[in-house]
């Protein structure tokens, strides 16, 4: 489908996360030269820079087959076994959201990881006896949002440890670019910077934006998007010049006109704003650290003067 030939298959299309690239390219290289499952990766980093993606580029890469499935998904230790036993020498395993495993399943895979074998108990009651399953060698691929969300010991079993940034306009200006050909959408070049620019640092993101313009392009008989028709769209949209949807902005209007701009503490913003404390943490307040409009001190999160001016509130409000 269009939707998943967005994704790259190989490292050599995969836009940005230049030094992330240039390290995998050698582990890969070198697993492959000696015929070795890759080691474990851990990949964290703010929701839709491309965690999944990797991990499919991953695969390509190394010519192995992949699993994928979610750390909540994964809700019993049988559940996991089942998922080790389907895999062939080589694959890799890949679970989203690995700081959502059950603890048991988490310490079982440290067996798997290390040694490639897991420890299962076999019948009930008196007949129950513990059973030595060994497995082929696999990589575990696990994707979170902080790396500070696992136990170290898990953490610890991760050979591969890689940290994906927010990306940069010119990154995100390709990555729109290439989109839209493969959407068949014309699209000026001040057109895709104009949407990089707005798209928060995420391709996730880029590629939405880039989808509702082409709509809104497509209704008024413009052939090819320029900065002008972004400009309307996003605004109906409700993104701003900034980038920051309704949500951040009623984030940092209830810090400033509820809070005096803070320090306020987390569970606080998200019962004001209707989301949930997580969403808060993990989505929006990543981005607004990133271009400063908030800070974090010991006592909560405040404001910034370009916060306050951002939003066009009188800079003396500040304290
Ligand atoms: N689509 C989404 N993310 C991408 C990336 N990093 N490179 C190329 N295309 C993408």
């Amino acid at each position: 489908s269009l939707e998943k030939s967005l994704r790259p298959q190989y490292l050599s299309e995969y836009i940005g996360q230049s030094d992330l690239k240039k390290e995998l390219s050698v582990y890969i290289k070198a697993a492959k030269q000696r015929e070795e499952s890759l080691d474990h990766v851990l990949l964290y980093g703010p929701p839709g820079l491309g965690k999944t993606t990797l991990a499919m580029v991953i695969a390509n890469e190394m010519e192995v087959g992949i699993k994928t499935t979610s750390g909540p998904a994964i809700e019993k230790p049988g559940d996991l076994v089942a998922l080790l036993n389907e895999l062939q020498p080589g694959d890799i395993l890949f679970i989203d959201e690995i700081h959502r495993l059950p603890k048991m399943v988490e310490e079982m895979l440290y067996s798997a990881m290390e040694d490639f074998y897991v420890d299962i108990v076999v019948g009930q009651g008196p007949t129950a006896h513990p059973v030595h399953f060994p497995l082929p060698p696999f990589t575990l691929i696990g994707a979170t949002t902080r790396a500070g969300l696992l136990s170290a010991p898990f953490r610890d079993r991760f050979g591969i440890v890689e940290h994906m940034k927010y990306y940069d306009t010119d990154d995100l200006q390709d990555i729109v670019i290439r989109s839209a050909d493969i959407f068949n959408t014309k699209i000026y070049d001040q057109g895709a910077h104009e949407i990089a620019r707005r798209s928060r640092g995420t391709p996730r993101i880029a590629n939405r934006l880039l989808k509702r313009v082409r709509d809104f392009a497509q209704v008024s008989e413009k052939d090819n998007i320029d900065v002008e028709i972004v400009d309307k769209a996003l605004k109906m949209l409700g993104v701003d010049d900034r980038g920051l949807d309704a949500t951040d902005i009623k984030l940092l209007k209830t810090m400033i006109e509820y809070y005096n701009g803070g320090p306020v503490g987390l569970a606080t913003l998200a019962a004001n704003v209707g989301e949930e404390t997580d969403t808060i943490e993990e989505m929006y307040e990543p981005y607004l650290l990133q271009i400063g409009f908030i800070k974090r001190t010991a006592r909560g999160r405040v404001v910034t003067a370009d916060g306050y001016e951002h939003l066009h509130y009188p800079i003396n409000d500040l304290k």
